[in-house]
């Protein structure tokens, strides 16, 4: 595989467990507070959860930091060997992917669909976005157009995969 393209995985990957740590540590308080929208329907409903969303921060920072110790110094070195870069981009990989997920929420919520119920395109990929925008201030020399869209696809496929695999396994009520 092209060196870009392994970077590019390695890059991402904080991301990708922000995105499933959750499902195993999440629960307790929703972040919405049960408050209702002026559609009479839940903010975000009780599937998002403050320990779910700081679980997935702290996940995203932790695997950051590990990709420091394993990636300075070789040829798939990120951020120039930097523990404070690594840890950061970490931090906004995981604000990002918790706060795109949040989001899909919100409007899976305005569309009228139940929490728990897939939606084909919010599901999989609005946290992948929110994680490129919310990293680019430190990542922007790592993302590019194919970079971005060997992401979306993967993403897509590594979700979907992983899904079934968590439903398999009892760890989710439904395979999506
Ligand atoms: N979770 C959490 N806190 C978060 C995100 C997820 O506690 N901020 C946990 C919840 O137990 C949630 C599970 O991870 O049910 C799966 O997450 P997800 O599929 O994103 O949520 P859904 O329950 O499907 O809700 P929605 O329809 O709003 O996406
Ligand atoms: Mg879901």
């Amino acid at each position: 595989m092209a060196e870009w393209a392994i970077k590019t995985i390695l890059f991402i990957l904080p991301a990708y467990f922000a995105n499933s740590v959750p499902v195993l540590l999440g629960g307790g308080q929703p972040l919405d507070a049960k408050l209702k929208f002026s559609d009479k329907r839940r903010l975000l409903g009780d599937g998002k959860t403050i320990r779910g969303f700081f679980a997935g921060v702290l996940a995203a920072m932790t695997v950051s930091a590990a990709e420091w110790l394993f990636l300075s110094g070789t040829g798939f070195d990120l951020y120039d060997s930097s523990l404070y870069l690594y840890v950061f981009a970490g931090f906004l990989l995981g604000m990002g992917t918790m706060t795109g997920d949040l989001v899909g929420s919100f409007i899976k919520r305005r569309q009228g669909i139940a929490q728990g119920k897939p939606s084909f395109l919010l599901d999989q990929l609005s946290f992948l976005l929110f994680a490129l925008i919310f990293a680019y201030p430190v990542s922007s020399h790592l993302i590019s157009l194919h970079s971005a869209l060997l992401l979306f696809l993967l993403t897509y496929f590594v979700h979907t995969i992983a899904n079934v695999i968590a439903h398999k396994l009892g760890l989710k009520k439904v395979p999506w």
